[in-house]
């Protein structure tokens, strides 16, 4: 898709994705498989990041959370409950002409949108989500199970377990992250809208009446989140479903949405999905899944609210808010184009690049040495590189490239006087520290 204007090209991202390590395509060398991605060595480290920095503030920092691991293969009762084998479908239609599929609701026009085709288009029929598959040897006896679509479901069904281990009161939540997967009529946009993806999920159960508004206070805690993690609060924008668009459990949902290079896109709903699934379940199962409220001295089935994102959704986010093109000069005084990823040192795959003027042997051990210690360091705390490759500029630029906020030049002065540079990524400032200094002076950039 084109990017609008202002917007950079998502073709740019997806390449320094693939160059960089941070992205590839699943299977590549068998062709590919369709919009499955595979993350790389340093996507990997920015996707742990971004899990790391919401189970910090969503479990850790908050006394009215716990966390759950629930398994992806689920009792096939479980969908039958919640109203997911009955209604998680969308409305498929297919070009009579060319014979491309769409999802009918993201369509603005009612023909074929291939630009040479525009053929009429057929009724659309209802389309399900869910992947099935076969538990058991022999796949004739075997009973269906499916992949779950939300991860959702696995804490509805613990929730006596989490109370009564727990003994948490209300209002409270049960986080939980996994992946989940959705057999998508259409995909695309990178990492935007897959078949698997990975989730980040709250239930959060409160007492009928206060649910409308704890709902509007979730809203605000996650949009404060997306800007802890450095989105750009003007790229960010929450809007509420019209009531055609709400899912078959919700009372209301908002969603947070970004400015994506082919405009806004959803990366997280909250929703309001009142008793419905503890309800569900309790007919389903025959269990008693309600909360003792002392006060009353009564059962109550909770209302719950929802906070849930594609943690994919969230890298792809920060990969296009931080990209950024800037115009330097060059030592022979020429201009050229400085690609940075000015992401927040909290989510940088790489935290510090130690880096020796050169290969020359006489500084290989201390740079060596300072390498060692800070990678093993608690104040920095994340991944260190070490790369002695190429000039020193170059490895500036590619440091630059991948968002790693700091780097550490080792230099033959440092060897008598026992001080180093650290070159800022944003500013490009030097300065020059005692390596004594160095990780607490590195651990203030970084984090404070
Ligand atoms: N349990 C609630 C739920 O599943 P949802 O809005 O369907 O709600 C939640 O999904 C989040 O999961 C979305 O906001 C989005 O970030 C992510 N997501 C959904 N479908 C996705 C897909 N096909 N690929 C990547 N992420 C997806």
């Amino acid at each position: 898709m084109k990017p609008k204007n202002n917007h950079i090209d998502l073709e740019k991202i997806m390449s320094l994705c693939k160059r960089r390590g941070f992205v590839f395509q699943s299977s590549e060398i068998y062709g590919g498989l369709a919009s499955t991605w595979d993350y790389g060595p340093l996507g990997v480290e920015l996707k742990r990041n971004v899990k790391d920095h919401w189970w910090q503030s969503m479990v850790r920092e908050r006394d009215d959370m716990v966390g759950l691991d629930a398994s992806i293969l689920m009792h096939p009762d479980t969908w039958k409950a919640s109203g997911h084998l009955e209604s998680f479908t969308d409305p498929l239609v297919e070009c009579k002409s060319c014979n491309r599929r769409y999802r009918e609701d993201h369509l603005e026009t009612s023909a074929c949108p291939e630009p040479n085709c525009g053929g009429e288009l057929s009724e659309p029929r209802m389309f399900h989500l869910m992947f099935k598959t076969y538990m058991g040897p022999i796949e004739e006896d075997a009973s269906i199970v499916y992949l779950r679509p939300e991860t959702a479901q696995g804490i509805f069904v613990n929730f006596n377990n989490v109370v009564n281990s727990s003994r948490k009161k209300l209002p409270f939540g049960i986080a939980q992250i996994g992946k989940a997967f959705r057999n998508e009529i259409t995909t695309g946009n990178f990492i935007f809208r897959t078949r698997e993806f990975e989730m980040m999920e709250i239930e959060y159960f409160v007492m009928p009446g206060q649910d409308e508004e704890i709902h509007s206070k979730w809203i605000d805690d996650c949009l404060e989140w997306y800007k802890a993690i450095g989105l750009k609060p003007d790229k960010l924008r929450v809007r509420e479903h019209d009531s055609n668009e709400l899912s078959h459990y919700a009372k209301s949902t908002y969603d947070i949405e970004y400015d994506f290079p082919w405009g806004w896109g959803e990366i997280q709903g909250i929703a309001n999905r009142t008793d419905y699934d503890l309800k569900s379940h309790m007919n389903m199962s025959g269990e008693k899944l309600t909360y003792y409220d002392e006060n009353s001295g009564s059962h109550v089935t909770p209302y719950v609210i929802e906070p849930s994102l594609g943690v994919d959704r969230a890298v792809m986010a920060l990969i296009v808010d931080s990209y950024t093109e800037e115009e330097t000069t060059n030592k022979n005084g020429k201009s050229e184009i400085r690609v940075l990823l000015k992401l927040n040192p909290s989510i940088s795959p790489i935290k510090v690049a130690v880096l020796p003027l050169s290969r020359n042997e006489k500084l290989n051990p201390l740079s060596r040495s300072i390498y060692d210690i800070l990678r093993k360091s608690t104040l920095i705390n994340g991944n260190v590189q070490f790369d002695d490759a190429q000039s020193i500029g170059r490895r500036y630029r590619r440091q630059d490239e991948i968002g790693t906020p700091l780097c550490v030049t080792v230099d033959f002065d440092s060897l008598d006087d026992q001080m180093v540079t650290i070159r800022e990524r944003d500013s490009m400032i030097q300065s020059r520290v005692l390596i004594v200094d160095l990780q607490e002076t590195l651990a203030k950039k970084l984090y404070l």
